[in-house]
This record gives C-alpha cells, sequence and structure tokens, in this order.
C-alpha cells in the first residue's frame, strides 16, 4: 500500500484543531505521533494532553511512535489514549516480546522501530511479530533533518524478507521524507511514509500529501 502519515510534530500547536481539521480532510490515511521523552532522544516532544486533543479531534488513525526508554511503563496507555498502532524502539528495550504483548492484548497494532545506526538484521526476527516495522531515515529526536540514503539498502532487505516468508508486515520509513523520494520509497517496497515538515511546510499541505502519494 501507499500510505502517507504525515507528524504532528511538525504542526503549528497554536492552532493544533484546524491542523488536525486539514489532515482529516487530507488523502492522507494515518496522523504520525512522535513521542519524545529526553531520554532515548535529545528532545520533549509532548505526551497525554496532545494525545487526548487528537483523540478527540482526529479522524484518522493514530500511529504512536514512542522514542522513549521503558515503553512497557506507557504503552497501554497509549492504547488506552486512541492509539490505533504503538511503536516503539527495539535497541531502547532488551526483549520487545512481552512489550508487543501488552500492546497486542489491548488490540492495538504493534510497531518495532530502529534508529539509522542500529543493525537491520536485529529487526528480521521480529517481522512475524509484529503488524509494521519503521526503519528511521533521521536518527530520531528531530523533525526536519535530512533522509540518510542507506535506508534503501535497509529497505530492500527487509522488504526482500517479508516477500520470501510471505508476511504481511508493513514498513514504514520515517524522517526526511519528501516529493524528491516519496515515489522511489514506495517502489523500493515502502507501504507508509510518515512526513512532517515536508507536509506542514508546504504553502498547500493538501496538495503536498497528494503529490508525496502519487
Ligand atoms: C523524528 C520523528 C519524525 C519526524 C519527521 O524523530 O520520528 O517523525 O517528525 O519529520 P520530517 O518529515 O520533518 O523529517
Ligand atoms: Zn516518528
Amino acid at each position: 500500500m501507499r500510505y502517507i502519515a504525515p507528524s504532528i510534530l511538525s504542526a503549528d500547536f497554536a492552532r493544533l484543531g484546524e491542523q488536525v481539521d486539514m489532515l482529516n480532510r487530507s488523502d492522507a490515511e494515518w496522523i504520525h505521533v512522535d513521542v519524545m521523552d529526553g531520554v532515548f532522544v535529545p528532545n520533549i516532544s509532548f505526551g497525554f494532553p496532545i494525545m487526548q486533543v487528537l483523540q478527540r479531534t482526529a479522524k484518522k488513525p493514530l500511529d504512536v511512535h514512542l522514542m522513549i526508554t521503558h515503553p512497557e511503563r506507557y504503552v497501554e496507555r497509549f492504547a488506552d489514549a486512541g492509539a490505533y498502532s504503538v511503536g516503539f524502539h527495539l535497541e531502547a528495550v532488551d526483549d520487545p516480546m512481552p512489550i508487543l504483548d501488552l500492546i497486542r492484548a489491548k488490540g492495538v497494532r504493534t510497531c518495532l522501530t530502529i534508529n539509522p545506526d542500529i543493525d537491520v538484521n536485529r529487526l528480521l526476527p521480529y517481522l512475524d511479530k509484529v503488524d509494521m516495522v519503521l526503519l528511521m531515515s533521521v536518527f530520531a529526536g528531530f523533525g526536519g533533518q535530512k533522509f540518510i540514503e542507506t535506508t534503501f539498502d535497509k529497505l530492500r532487505i527487509v522488504h526482500d524478507e517479508i516477500v520470501r516468508r510471505g508476511l504481511n508486515t508493513l514498513v514504514e520509513i520515517d524522517g526526511g521524507v519528501g516529493r524528491q523520494n516519496a515515489a522511489r520509497l514506495f517502489d523500493a517496497g515502502a507501504d507508509v511514509l510518515v512526513a512532517g515538515s515536508a507536509v506542514f511546510g508546504a504553502t498547500d499541505p493538501i496538495e503536498e500529501i497528494k503529490i508525496l502519494k502519487s
């Protein structure tokens, strides 16, 4: 599939309601929700108060990306706060399996993520244990960074393995995605593209989402 998930991190928080309305009217399939704790990543974004606003106002599934240590402490609360999917970083935990179970027990879709410096082979044993894997194409922590081209090599490895094993695991790419690489990423097997600054920095975000999809 070819899904676009605009990252609310790049929205203007003074007009959050308006921006969510815009996404509701757009062709974006999901809304990506970046949660940062200032420990796992050198930045702090937002938590439950914003999540609650999104739960009330968003008409699209909320794709939650936890950039936090000890995700096991919070995954259930994000599920209860209306997440459609909850993802956390493989390198942030010792054993992802019990955390994936917590998410699944809430009836929420699971996602495992790796930063650009993590060996993609570490993700492969979990391909049949999650609904989605997220390959970071920038180092987690900030919007507006430059896309790391070697993401394509990782995407190829993950995509080939998914096809070889006949799985329906989705692949999401996050960071530095825009019109310069969206089509190539979809063609290389990405299912979901996160776009923050490309969407919210555009003069016409609704049109930009259309362009990213085509
Ligand atoms: C980075 C976040 C990304 C980011 C994407 O830590 O996970 O979702 O907001 O923003 P852009 O598209 O501007 O790179
Ligand atoms: Zn993200």
